[in-house]
């Protein structure tokens, strides 16, 4: 499938929600590139996610997150997919390209715990105890935030293909329905 009028996507949402995943997908039905935003923040950083949070704290780390986010952006025919908080910080989603359409992928707060358990070292705001007692009040936070999105996909139940062709179906159709001019 080529788009014409859609020049990046953005996906959105809550730790665990599928991001990585059906970004890499999604490029990959594409044919365009894909950037992970928090491997992005590793490999320029020579620092792990853990790290940022550790040494040099949340504030820092949406710093350097923002400055590389910025940076991905710049690019055309890229599928990013940003960290679970870039798109809280105000103003984010409105701030895009014209050409560019922001992805919600939603997930309930006790799927995203169940699908990251495995990999906490990249999710330090959810170690420790409590974990989905915090995911559960991250999100509640986070929802409108993440509600700003142009697209919302539900993932509840999905399979990393019935997701990515879903946002696929929903960009080819935003193609079809948008006049030459828009
Ligand atoms: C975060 C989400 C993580 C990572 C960091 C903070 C968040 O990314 O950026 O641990 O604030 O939600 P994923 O959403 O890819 O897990």
């Amino acid at each position: 499938m080529s788009l014409v009028r859609t020049r990046q996507v953005v996906l959105v949402g809550f730790m665990g929600a599928g991001k990585t995943s059906v970004g890499e997908a999604l490029a990959c039905r594409l044919a365009w590139d894909f950037v992970d935003l928090d491997a992005e923040i590793v490999r320029r950083s020579g620092r792990s996610i853990d790290a940022w949070f550790m040494e040099s704290g949340e504030q820092a780390f949406r710093v350097a997150e923002a400055e590389i986010g910025n940076d991905v952006l710049r690019e055309q025919d890229v599928v990013v997919a940003s960290g679970g908080g870039w798109a809280v910080e105000a103003g984010r989603l409105a701030g895009l390209s014209g050409d560019t359409v922001s992805v919600w992928l939603d997930v309930d707060a006790s799927e995203a715990l169940r699908r990251v358990e495995d990999d906490v070292s990249l999710r330090p705001l959810l170690s420790g105890e409590g974990a989905l007692r915090k995911a559960h009040e991250m999100l509640n936070q986070r929802r409108s935030a993440y509600g700003l999105a142009e697209v919302r996909v539900d993932t509840n139940g999905q399979s990393v293909e019935d997701v990515t062709s879903r946002v696929l179906a929903i960009l080819e159709t935003r193609e079809r329905e948008q006049k030459p001019n828009e």
